[in-house]
C-alpha cells in the first residue's frame, strides 16, 4: 500500500467511496472535485493495486489549525491500520505552524469515535442534533 497525495483523478474513486461511506450524507462528485480544488486543502489516499481504500481531505489555512474534513477507509479493509497511516502521512501536508487538528464526528459513529480516542483526540464540545439522523456532533481536537 502506498499514500500519495489525492487528485482530481481520483474523483471517481472518491465519489464511491463517498456513497459507500456517507450514504444520503455522501459527497457527489462535482463536491468531491470542489473539495480538492479548494482553497488551502490536502489531500492523501492510501492505494492499493490501483485500487483507493481510503482517503482524507483536510484545510490548513493557516490560521494554526487544521480542520478534518473527510476521512473514510473501505469497509473490507478496515481494523488495518489504514487509517491510522493516512492519518500519520497527513503531517507533510499541513502547513508549517498548525497547531492542533480540529473535526467533527457523529456521537453515534461507534467506530469513528474509537479511532479518534485511539488517536489521541479528545472532545472538546458538542453539537446537538447537528446531523440528519439526529445526532450529536461531537468536537474533537487533537495537539497536531
Ligand atoms: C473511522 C475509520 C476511518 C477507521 O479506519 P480504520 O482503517 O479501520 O482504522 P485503523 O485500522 O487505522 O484503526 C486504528 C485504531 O483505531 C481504533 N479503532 C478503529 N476502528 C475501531 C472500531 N470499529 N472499534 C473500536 N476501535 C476502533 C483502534 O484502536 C484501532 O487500533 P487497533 O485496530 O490496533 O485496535 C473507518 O472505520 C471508517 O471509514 N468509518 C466510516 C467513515 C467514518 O466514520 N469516518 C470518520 C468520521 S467522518
Amino acid at each position: 500500500m502506498i499514500i500519495r497525495p489525492g487528485s482530481t483523478d481520483d474523483v471517481p474513486a472518491l465519489a464511491a467511496l463517498e456513497r459507500m461511506l456517507f450514504g444520503v450524507d455522501a459527497w457527489s462528485e462535482d463536491a468531491v472535485r470542489a473539495e480538492l480544488t479548494g482553497a488551502d486543502r490536502f489531500a492523501a489516499v492510501a492505494v492499493r493495486d490501483a485500487e483507493v481504500l481510503g482517503y482524507l481531505i483536510a484545510r490548513s489555512s493557516g490560521d494554526g489549525v487544521v480542520d478534518l474534513h473527510r476521512f473514510g477507509v473501505h469497509p473490507d479493509h478496515r481494523r488495518a491500520g489504514i487509517a491510522r497511516t493516512v492519518l500519520a502521512s497527513m503531517a507533510d501536508g499541513v502547513r508549517p505552524g498548525a497547531r492542533r487538528i480540529l473535526l467533527e464526528v457523529s456521537a453515534s459513529n461507534r467506530a469513528g469515535v474509537a479511532f479518534y480516542t485511539a488517536e489521541g483526540f479528545v472532545e472538546i464540545s458538542r453539537r446537538p442534533r447537528y446531523y440528519r439522523d439526529g445526532s450529536d456532533a461531537l468536537v474533537m481536537e487533537r495537539e497536531r
